[in-house]
């Protein structure tokens, strides 16, 4: 069996076939998948019916996996392995969780546009996620190509923003949405982090710019002007001509490359399960080198 990389409607997205990620890969076709997402940045790979061991087993292949820090959790009981992110409405009973359930309300935080843990020092480099159970319309995700849309800025605008330095916390993600009920304890351990503004991807070279709604702050600029900088950014970044929205099919892994596309969730009847699973690779080093304490 052969891998087989064909694009999907748009050129940053390909459907991979022809492999089967319950079995162990070799590293030919490993290394596959790496060029195929390093040139697309966004790779879907249909009929997929993994359980959690192989799909940390397959992410593996592609570096450290992130393990989940769930903050606020006191009360909070995971349903699955710490190495895998519970993308779900369900709660350790496999119930639908409650209107006003705080995980719940967080995890709409997924709708806004962002790449995965920037707030993070070390942020993700991949994200696979598998879907157990969709709904029966709606709960689409989306992507956007954050290299096309470097591109497409003017050039005084690239002078303008490479070199700069973003502060990222889930702290100025939820405070869009209204979620502000945090202790002092998880402030504390939300604490801004450091990320490039425009990135360089170390395989294609290419350059791209790194937002998410984490991002909060930018260093060296009032507050109001770097929110409404960010503000811009981000709608231009997500025009249409740079976005691919994945309808799911039961058994579809998609992998994503966090360096150079962001992502969010789109609503769903709530009242119906929506199950995935994601498993994180990490970066392994900051974007932006350690600075004296
Ligand atoms: C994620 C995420 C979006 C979705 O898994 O990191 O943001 O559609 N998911 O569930
Ligand atoms: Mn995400």
């Amino acid at each position: 069996m052969s891998i087989t990389v064909k694009p999907l409607h748009t050129v940053f997205v390909a459907g991979v076939t022809g492999l089967d990620l319950r079995e162990p890969l070799t590293d030919g076709t490993v290394a596959a998948v790496e060029a195929a997402i390093n040139q697309y940045g966004v790779l879907v790979f249909p009929g997929q019916f993994i359980d959690d061991e192989q799909q940390m087993a397959f992410s593996r292949r592609f570096g450290d996996l992130e393990t989940t820090v769930k903050l606020y959790r006191k009360d909070y009981v995971p349903r699955l392995n710490p190495h895998v992110s519970d993308i779900s409405n369900l709660d350790e009973n496999n119930r639908i969780r409650a209107k006003d359930d705080r995980l719940r309300l967080n995890g709409l935080g997924n709708r806004l546009w962002h790449s995965d843990s920037s707030f993070k020092r070390v942020p993700a480099r991949f994200s696979l996620l598998s879907a157990r159970r969709i709904p029966s319309e709606g709960g689409e995700t989306q992507f956007a190509d954050m290299r096309a849309a470097w591109d497409a800025l003017p050039d005084g605008k690239k002078a303008l923003l490479d070199g700069m330095i973003c502060e990222h916390t889930q702290l100025f993600s939820r405070a869009k949405i209204g979620f502000t009920d945090w202790s002092e304890e998880e402030r504390v351990k939300m604490a801004p982090v450091p990320q490039l503004m425009v990135r360089t991807h170390p395989a294609s070279g290419r350059k791209s710019l790194y937002l998410s709604s984490h991002a909060g702050r930018i260093r060296g600029m009032e507050e109001p002007e770097a929110r409404m900088m960010l503000m811009d950014l981000m709608e231009f970044a997500t025009q249409p001509q740079f976005v691919h929205t994945h309808n799911w099919t039961v058994g579809d892994l998609v992998m994503w490359d966090n360096r150079c596309t962001m992502h969010r969730a789109r609503e769903h009847d709530e009242t119906q399960v929506r199950d995935l699973h994601r498993t994180t690779v990490s970066d392994g080093l900051p974007t932006v080198a350690a600075e004296a304490a």
